[in-house]
Formats: structure tokens, sequence, C-alpha cells
């Protein structure tokens, strides 16, 4: 791959859905996240037995984002397990976007490595936003 920065953000993506609490779909879902400084924060689809109270792999990377006082994101990684290339859910576009822009990169991810990179703003066009008068 020619992008490290890419590259390692896939590492990371791949490496938090080999931890997926995922039973009832069975379908593991693995995010990571690049801020402005470098840093990179992943996370993991996190299902429940009452089904709605399952959230996604990129709400579980954002909340670590948080939680380490980032906020701001760069670039994000997904991959799941069974799909050769997976986009975020649509409750996800719009949690990237409270922190991201209409260009962060979303790097869409096989087993090998990204297979596609589109943009927040591609996914998310017309994004809800206070400001948007
Ligand atoms: N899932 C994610 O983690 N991210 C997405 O962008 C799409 C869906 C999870 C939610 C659920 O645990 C499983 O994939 C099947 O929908």
């Amino acid at each position: 791959m020619s992008n490290p920065t890419a590259q390692a953000l896939f590492e990371a993506a791949r490496a938090a859905m080999a931890n997926s609490y995922s039973p009832y779909s069975n379908f593991p879902v693995g995010a990571a996240i690049l801020t402005p400084d470098g840093a990179i924060h992943s996370g993991c689809n996190v299902e429940n037995a009452a089904y709605p109270q399952s959230w996604c792999a990129e709400t579980t990377a954002l909340a670590h984002m948080v939680a380490a006082g980032d906020r701001r994101v760069v670039a994000v990684a997904v991959i799941a397990e069974k799909a050769d290339r997976v986009t975020p859910c649509g409750g996800c576009r719009q949690k990237l976007m409270e922190f991201g822009t209409a260009d962060t990169k979303i790097h869409l991810c096989d087993q090998t490595g990204v297979v596609e990179t589109v943009t927040l703003g591609a996914l998310l066009p017309m994004a809800f936003d206070l400001d948007t008068p």
C-alpha cells in the first residue's frame, strides 16, 4: 500500500474487529479514526440481547477519541469480517460528521487493506448542521 497512514488505520481497524462482540449478527466490524495530530482511536461493534441496544464500531472508535480528549476526525478506516467492503451506517455518518468535515476520508477495507477511499461528504450529502441557514 502506498499510503502508510491508511495502512496503519486499516491495521488498527482490523485489530479492533478481532475483539468485536457480535454474537447476534455474527457480523464483526472494526473501525479506526485518525486525528490531526496523528493519534489513532479504534473500536468494534458491541451487540446486546436487546438488539436495539447494540452499537457500531465507528461509534466505539468515536467514543474512545472523545474520551481521550480529541475532537477532530481526519480519516477513518472501516472493515467487516464478512464483507469485501463496508460503509458506515447512516447514523454513524452523522456521528462522524459531528467531528469531521465533508473532506474527511473514509477508507473502505477488505481483509487485505484499503480497497476504496471516499469522503464523508459523498456519504452524507447535505448533512444536518446547526450552522446551515
Ligand atoms: N455495524 C457496524 O459496526 N458499523 C457499520 O457501519 C455497519 C453495521 C454493525 C452493527 C451490527 O453489530 C452489525 O454490524 C450488523 O449490522
